[in-house]
């Protein structure tokens, strides 16, 4: 679906999460998911909410994911299914997909673009990403960094489009 975007950063073995929080922390990633996000609608599952610090994301639409129709979170769009976050959103303009596992997992079929953060390393998870079949998605950008004095870990910016 155009406009639909997966943001990411995944462990080599896929991992993405444990005990509903992230598994690393690096500064210019979530520089880059400020950067990219910001003005914005971000679309994400209650658990992913759950585990944010501050609430709603400043400066972007924030829509969470629930089955339970009774619950109401200030400053957000409550959605009910897959197909409702997505009718709530204006896809004249590009829409971020910000997780969690079952999120990703869910909007993979119709996302057109992946942005991931390729972190060179294997983690203990509870929460991973779905695989990413290379006859369906052909990488565009890949930028490479090494571990440094602001990243313990070599990570990359890879992105993916729909073929
Ligand atoms: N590495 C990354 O980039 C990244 C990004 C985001 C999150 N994470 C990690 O991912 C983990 C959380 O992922 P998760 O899979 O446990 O949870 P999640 O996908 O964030 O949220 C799951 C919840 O969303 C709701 N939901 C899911 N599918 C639905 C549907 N079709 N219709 C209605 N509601 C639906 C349900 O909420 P209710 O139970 O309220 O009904 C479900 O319990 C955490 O560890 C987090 O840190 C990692």
């Amino acid at each position: 679906m155009k406009n639909t975007s997966i943001i990411v950063a995944i462990a080599e073995n896929y991992a993405i999460g444990k005990d509903n929080e992230l598994l690393w922390h690096i500064s210019d990633d979530l520089k880059r998911f400020k950067k990219l996000t910001s003005g914005h609608t971000v679309i994400m599952g209650q658990n992913t909410f759950d585990s944010l610090p501050n609430g709603a994301l400043p400066k972007r639409t924030n829509i969470v994911i629930t089955f339970n129709k009774e619950l109401k979170i200030p400053g957000c769009i409550m959605a009910y299914s897959i197909e409702d976050a997505i009718k709530k959103c204006d896809l004249n303009q590009e829409v971020f997909v910000i997780g969690g596992g079952s999120i990703y997992e869910q909007f993979l079929e119709f996302a057109d673009k992946i942005y991931i953060t390729l972190v060179h390393k294997n983690f203990d998870a509870d929460t991973f990403f779905p695989k990413i079949d290379s006859n369906k998605w052909s990488i565009i950008e890949q930028t490479d960094f090494p571990a440094d004095d602001k990243s313990k870990y070599a990570y990359s910016f890879i992105t993916y489009v729909k073929k």
